[in-house]
């Protein structure tokens, strides 16, 4: 470990475990222990205090913070998805950047199946009536769902995530997979059967399109009423990614006219979702607050991971997962 003294600023209360990590290296660590993201101000005056950075999705650590902030010695986020930093800019100032992939894929391909179920047959909707008093009589042509056994699952960027959910309905429904990527992943068309088509077949073809894929400028609104225009009618729409992927509006309309079936969120655009959203009172859908990642054992291993990668850039100049490795010197 280094004899100076390293500050490290820790953006929100995450869990323990990667705090203490960095406070046994010998690092000064700093946890800002608010319920809320930082304003763009205070982020950058508490920046300016520290040589290390652990931030999370909602930080944004844009060009304008990291040109005020360029004396950051790595960034460390707190998530698996970085589309809050810009990693080009960073990348010229030199500056490396980790993330956590990996230990939240179970936990967030779990949100996504369970969210493909909860809307197959209104679960959210359903239990809102009851909580209303409407539990009436059994009602044989009233609330029913779709089945999934042996329908078709179209993964919207095949991943780490996009694989445990196709695993999932592979194994439960028997489902068929395909997928649409930039580039093919040979080691899921061998292990899950996955079949490579384009977007449009994509749309096209899926019962259940589920969403994995990063938020960039490729992918940013996406899914909106050209594209949910080619869906099946009684395709569900999943998004576990980044809300920025579909247009909400679009989406709102697309379920009100029958356009889809039915759609199950845990991110939304914007977050936090207002409580006066339509997509809430709809039957054939669920929205989850964005807690992909929300387990114990996801959320302790994340904070392990992203303490890792501060700790092993002090140690040894490099990071476990670092997004921009060429930063890092040879
Ligand atoms: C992630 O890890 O990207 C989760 O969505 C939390 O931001």
């Amino acid at each position: 470990m280094n004899s100076r003294v390293i500050n490290v600023l820790v953006t929100r209360d995450i869990p323990e475990i990667g705090v203490e990590m960095l406070r046994k290296e010998g690092f000064n660590v700093t946890v800002m222990g608010y319920d809320k993201p930082l304003t763009a101000e205070e982020l950058k005056d508490a920046a300016l205090k520290n040589n290390a950075l652990l931030c999370l999705s909602a930080d944004k650590i844009n060009a304008s913070f990291l040109k005020e902030c360029k004396h950051l010695e790595v960034i460390s986020q707190f998530a698996v998805g970085y589309d809050n930093v810009d990693v080009a800019e960073a990348t010229k100032l030199g500056i490396p950047v980790g993330n956590t992939p990996e230990v939240l894929s179970d936990a967030t391909a779990d949100i996504a199946f369970g969210l493909m179920m909860a809307v197959s047959r209104k679960f959210f909707h359903l239990h809102k009536t009851i909580a209303k008093g409407e539990w009436s009589y059994f009602q044989p042509k009233k609330n029913l769902g779709i089945e999934l056994k042996n329908k078709t699952l179209g993964i919207f960027g095949l991943g780490r995530i996009g694989i445990e959910m196709a695993k999932r309905c592979k194994g439960a429904y028997n489902m068929s997979v395909i997928y649409h990527n930039r580039n093919r992943n040979e080691n899921a068309e061998k292990e899950l059967n996955a079949k490579w088509v384009s977007f449009d077949e994509l749309l096209q073809q899926s019962d259940v399109l589920s969403v994995h894929s990063v938020l960039s400028e490729e992918t940013k609104g996406i899914f909106n009423t050209n594209t949910f225009g080619k869906m099946k009618s009684n395709a569900i729409f999943i998004n576990t990614s980044r809300g920025g992927v579909h247009n909400e509006p679009d989406l709102i309309e697309a379920l009100n006219s029958k356009i889809i079936w039915g759609a199950g969120l845990d991110v939304t655009n914007p977050e936090p979702m207002r409580a006066d959203n339509p997509l809430l009172s709809m039957e054939n859908v669920a929205v989850l607050p964005h807690i992909g990642s929300g387990t114990v054992e996801a959320r302790n291993a994340m904070s392990q991971l992203a303490a890792e990668n501060i700790i092993e850039f002090y140690r040894n100049g490099t990071l476990p997962h670092c997004l921009n490795r060429e930063v890092l010197k040879k």
